[in-house]
């Protein structure tokens, strides 16, 4: 792991923002340039600041989340989530770096019913998820040698994830509706660094899924979470079609982390550990 120099893109957002927590702390050597100085939807930026960084490995973190605004400006997602991905990818396979770029359960339908792998064919159903499909495929027909990581449910210090949201109503509701036909895997951002910073170690290439261990829905989510930080309010299991939103959802995009997990010769812990962890550490 000596001598690598990461470049961390859109470094304000929860994910990068383990990554600098872990790497200052691991004495690691990175660059995590604001927005304004690298916005990856400009070109000329962009390769400015890989020319100048000369990263050994670029950590796309950067991405557009808004899975129900992306259905009225699809053109943003496609900026974001497809073209500007595949320019780091261009650029890193012209410089050499090595890509890690993620990307979502929100490109399988649902319509599965178990767990998916890698080798399920994606379907998205909204234009977020199909913006981070053609990101994928574009990174996958570049040059670059590059990890795609599928993470889903990512949750971390920040400010905005489902527990944060979840924490907010809580403390102004004292009873609660969530949905329990919407199932994933809820997945925390340091067991994502670690994940892939030991991936970057055994010389991991492709596409691999990176969620925490065992799958919920968001009222099971909502349940623990609420447990473990000790709030009492009354919780009620509903359909997901009891809040009306522009985006269609997939019900079940829960997927398998077998494959990473016996690459890194490690099983991944479940997300109520990560959970638990995630608590633990705010206090
Ligand atoms: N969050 C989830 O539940 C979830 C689920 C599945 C997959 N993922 C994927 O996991 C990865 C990490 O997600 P995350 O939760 O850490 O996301 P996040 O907190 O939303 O961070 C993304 C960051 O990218 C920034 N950004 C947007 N456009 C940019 C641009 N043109 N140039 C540079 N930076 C830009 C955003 O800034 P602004 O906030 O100013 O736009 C934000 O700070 C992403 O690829 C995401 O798609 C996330």
């Amino acid at each position: 792991m000596t001598n690598r120099r990461f470049l961390i893109l859109g470094s304000a957002g929860q994910l990068a923002g383990e990554f600098r927590r872990i790497l200052a702390d691991r004495d690691m050597t990175y660059v995590a340039p604001t927005e304004e100085r690298c916005d990856i939807t400009d070109y000329d930026k962009l390769r400015r600041c890989i020319d100048e960084t000369e990263p050994t490995v670029i950590l796309n973190c950067a991405a557009y989340n808004a899975v129900d605004a992306a259905e009225d400006n699809p053109e943003k997602a496609y900026a974001i989530n497809r073209d500007a991905v595949a320019s780091i990818a261009s650029i890193a396979a012209e410089c050499g770096s090595f890509l890690v770029t993620y990307s979502s359960d929100y490109v399988f339908d649902g319509a599965k019913g178990e767990l998916y792998t890698e080798n399920d064919e994606p379907n998205p159903l909204g234009a977020y998820g199909r913006s981070k499909r053609e990101g994928e495929l574009a990174v996958m027909s570049s040059s670059a040698k590059y990890l795609l990581l599928r993470p889903s449910w990512v949750f971390g210090h920040g400010s905005q994830n489902f527990l944060y949201k979840l924490g907010g109503w809580a403390k102004n509701n004292r009873v609660l509706k969530v949905s329990s036909d919407e199932i994933s895997v809820p997945t925390y951002t340091a067991d994502m660094v670690e994940c892939t910073l030991v991936a970057l170690d055994r010389g991991l290439e492709g596409l691999y899924h990176l969620t925490n261990s065992g799958f919920c829905s968001r009222y099971e989510l909502a349940e623990h979470y609420l447990n473990t930080i000790g709030a009492d309010n009354e919780l009620h299991p509903v359909p997901m079609s009891t809040f009306p939103v522009k985006a269609k959802r997939p019900g079940f995009s829960a997927m398998s982390n077998a494959k990473l997990a016996a690459a890194l010769g490690a099983s991944i812990p479940d997300w109520r550990n990560a959970v638990d962890r995630f608590v633990a550490s705010k206090e």
